[in-house]
């Protein structure tokens, strides 16, 4: 806290998502400093910037206390891993994230199924190895598709999904043998290839109690129809399509609740946000993967809806716990639309000049991802560029909104599918 009774803030990362939580935090009436590390050109509206590198959570935990940041606000899992958290608070600063082992939900698909079924969550059955011949010979065992996951982190390539006996060699021997993910592929997840509507699920957890869920979906794939590679995500909206208050309840009660309570019970308790990667199939619902951090661009539509102040609830979760903190949000609907740069997935260029951010009106808010500033131009840095993301009476007026505030935008090289939110 600073003398005014205000908190300065230092958030780390620099995508859409940090933009989402950036505009969020700076709407707090007990916000004094926003300081985002590294940032990105929507952040720079919002807040203050600083060029320090993620991967140095002591340089991070000095400038913190240098600045007198009240609250440090964790967006991606890689600093997690780095065990960012952990560090933050043996020095007696507060932080809203999980500890590295609590990350490792994430940063270790292994981990994560153990817990899952030790606390007993519904998810895909599996198997793990740590060698080529021992996978191979357990193929027999597997229908097809199968699913193969390395174990570790590895930027959202870690999922492959084989149709046959030729495409799991051939993914098996990268990954052992050509060593393609490094130390993320040491240990491999062989798993049943599930069927349904994904969902992205969210909670706020303290350590022993989960809020309420708030649900929302991503667009994985490139193209329109959900064709092409697989992406970051190309859109999202929120509520998700099957969504109620039974749902959300059998959700917490199945999934949030029961991992939360093992982690605490085997001393690993599990502060932040919790994300639950979930898929509605025909045997009930799944979790499919856990995250520790916000979705992306899942953020962009959740925190719009978000009424009740987000720096107090994370300061709840990172100090006095979130019991009794009453969460609420707007029933009505968002979607937000990725634009991207051509090529994306894949390469693509970037430093490319965004023309018309200012000529979109003000029931859209466009929340930036891949951009840096030079001078006064907005430029491009990245695969996923902006989201633009309106909230509205209905999903068709959100959609509306969108794809005609994005004609106002411009860069060489833009892409952006054009069924997001369509048939909702
Ligand atoms: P992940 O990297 O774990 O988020 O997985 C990426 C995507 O792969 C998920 O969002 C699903 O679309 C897909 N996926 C992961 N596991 C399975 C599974 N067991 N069955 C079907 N699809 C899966
Ligand atoms: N939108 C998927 C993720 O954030 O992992």
């Amino acid at each position: 806290m600073t003398s005014k009774g205000k908190t300065n803030v230092l958030l780390l990362g620099n995508g859409g998502r940090e933009h989402a939580i950036a505009w969020k935090l700076a709407q707090s009436p007990h916000l004094d400093k926003l300081l985002i590390a590294p940032g990105n050109a929507g952040t720079a509206e919002v807040g203050t910037n600083v060029q320090i590198s993620l991967e140095d959570p002591i340089k991070l935990l000095e400038y913190a206390q240098r600045q007198a940041i009240g609250l440090t606000v964790v967006g991606p899992e890689a600093p997690l891993a780095l065990g960012v958290v952990n560090i933050f608070r043996e020095a007696g600063l507060p932080i809203f994230g999980p500890t590295r082992e609590a990350a490792m939900l994430e940063t270790s698909k292994a981990y994560a199924k153990e817990v899952m079924v030790a606390s007993g969550v519904p998810t895909a059955n599996y198997q793990v190895f740590t060698e080529y011949e021992t996978a191979e010979d357990a193929i027999s065992n597997w229908d097809f598709p199968l699913v193969i996951k390395v174990d570790g982190l590895a930027a959202g390539k870690g999922v492959i999904i084989c149709e046959n006996n030729e495409e799991t060699l051939a993914t098996l021997k990268e990954i052992f043998i050509d060593n393609k993910f490094g130390g993320a592929g040491q240990k491999v997840l062989i798993e049943e290839f599930l069927i349904g509507q994904e969902i992205s699920a969210f909670s706020f957890v303290d350590g022993e109690n989960v809020s309420p869920i708030i649900g929302a979906t991503d667009y994985k794939r490139a193209y329109d129809g959900d064709k092409g590679p697989n992406t970051g995500g190309m859109g999202s909206y929120s509520p998700p399509k099957i969504w109620n208050k039974d749902i959300e309840n059998t959700i917490k009660k199945n999934v949030f609740e029961p991992v939360i309570g093992y982690m605490r019970s085997i001393g690993n308790p599990y502060t932040g946000v919790l994300y639950a990667g979930l898929i509605v199939t025909s045997d009930g619902i799944k979790v499919l993967e856990f995250n520790c951090r916000f979705g992306d661009p899942e953020t962009q539509v959740l925190l719009p809806r978000m009424e009740t102040d987000l720096l107090s609830v994370m300061q709840h979760v990172a100090m006095s716990g979130i019991s009794g903190v009453d969460i609420k949000w707007d029933p009505r609907p968002c979607v937000g639309l990725v634009v991207a740069s051509d090529g994306y997935p894949a390469s693509y260029n970037v430093g490319k000049k965004i023309k018309g951010l200012d000529q979109t009106d003000t029931l859209v808010n466009i929340f930036h991802a891949g951009t840096s500033l030079l001078g006064d131009e907005t430029l491009t840095s990245g695969g996923r560029v902006l989201a633009v993301t309106a909230m509205s009476d209905s999903f068709e007026n959100a959609r509306e909104l969108i794809y005609k505030n994005v004609e106002q935008i411009d860069f060489e090289g833009m892409i952006y599918r054009k069924d997001i939110g369509s048939g909702l």
